[in-house]
């Protein structure tokens, strides 16, 4: 998989906010195809340097590929941006101008990986990690978990209205045999809730699926680690540029970014700057362009010059 699908969000409002110079260094914490960082290093030249980081080896391969031209200027690296600061540290790195975080999917992964992202293989094994190299897949969760924890978990991270019944329903399948493949877990949805529900504007296993994929990917708690680490390195002026696609993590880096500002403190008396009021949403034509678009939403954080 080298080329990439992927088509990226907002990027005229990323360029803007994060205010490129020809100089300094700049992080792109979820790198995925490359889309930003390529227009991030164009914005950058001639003397910026890129640090691109992606927990998924497919997608680092994938940015390899089209950012050779920028071989020079950009170090990409196999990482979890929850080890910002430890990733930052083994290359010498102690400030940066700006930190890109897109979160999560890329069309790529939904796609082309066939690792059970997208309820529309149904053959694919439900697996849902994006960096492989960790142990606990999706099936293992539904396979492993108590009826209480996968209820906890469709309604904390999918907010599914179903959530106890499908719960059950995985609970009483998996006694006959264990769940595999994605058609296991869509069969499962369909039979847990009213056929009414079976076909509103969304898929019906929507929701399961984000949830099981925040939780197996451990996506929330590496937005908070991330969140901090990336605050605590950006340089007097430097920008903080976050996408999001659902409402918790956008109401956790609303959290995190008024946190910055209103108390100086957490961050050693560095002062910020919050430079969205209000998320910065997609036109109609970039939706109707990208789908995927439809719902994200931008906000931007600024380190005080003084
Ligand atoms: C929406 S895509 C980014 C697309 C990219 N901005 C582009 O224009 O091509 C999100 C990427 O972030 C990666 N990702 C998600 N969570 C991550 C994390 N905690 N650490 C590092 N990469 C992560 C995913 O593997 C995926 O490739």
């Amino acid at each position: 998989m080298t080329s990439t699908r992927h088509i990226p969000v907002l990027s005229e409002e990323v360029l803007k906010f994060l205010a490129c110079r020809g100089d300094g260094i700049y992080i792109d914490a979820t790198l995925g195809g490359g889309g930003h960082a390529r227009m991030i290093l164009e914005a950058t030249s001639p003397g910026g340097t890129l640090i691109g980081i992606d927990r998924d080896l497919n997608a680092l391969e994938t940015a390899r590929e089209s950012l050779a031209d920028y071989r020079e200027r950009a170090k990409l690296i196999h990482g979890n941006f929850r080890d910002l600061k430890e990733i930052c540290q083994k290359l010498g790195v102690t400030e940066v101008r700006g930190i890109l975080m897109d979160l999560g999917m890329s069309s790529d992964q939904l796609e082309k990986t066939h690792r059970g992202f997208s309820f529309n293989f149904p053959d694919d094994p439900i697996d849902m990690r994006m960096d492989e190299s960790t142990e606990f897949t999706a099936a293992d969760a539904l396979n492993g978990l108590s009826e209480r924890d996968l209820r906890d978990i469709f309604w904390r991270y999918g907010e599914e209205r179903w959530a106890a019944a499908i719960a059950r329903e995985i609970v009483t399948t998996r006694r006959r045999y264990p769940f595999r493949r994605v058609g296991d877990l869509v069969g499962a949805v369909k039979r847990a809730i009213p056929a009414k529900a079976r076909h509103g504007r969304r898929h019906m296993a929507t929701r399961v699926f984000q949830a099981l994929r925040i939780y197996v990917n451990g996506e929330l708690e590496a937005l908070e680690q991330g969140l901090e680490s990336g605050l605590s390195l950006l340089a007097k002026g430097g920008r903080m540029v976050v996408i999001s696609f659902h409402s918790l993590e956008d109401r956790m880096v609303k959290q995190a970014f008024n946190a910055a500002k209103r108390e100086p403190e957490l961050f050693g008396g560095k002062r910020f700057s919050v430079l969205t009021r209000r998320p910065i949403r997609p036109s109609e034509g970039e939706i109707q362009a990208n789908p995927r678009a439809r719902s994200a939403k931008l906000r931007a954080i600024e380190r005080n010059l003084t």
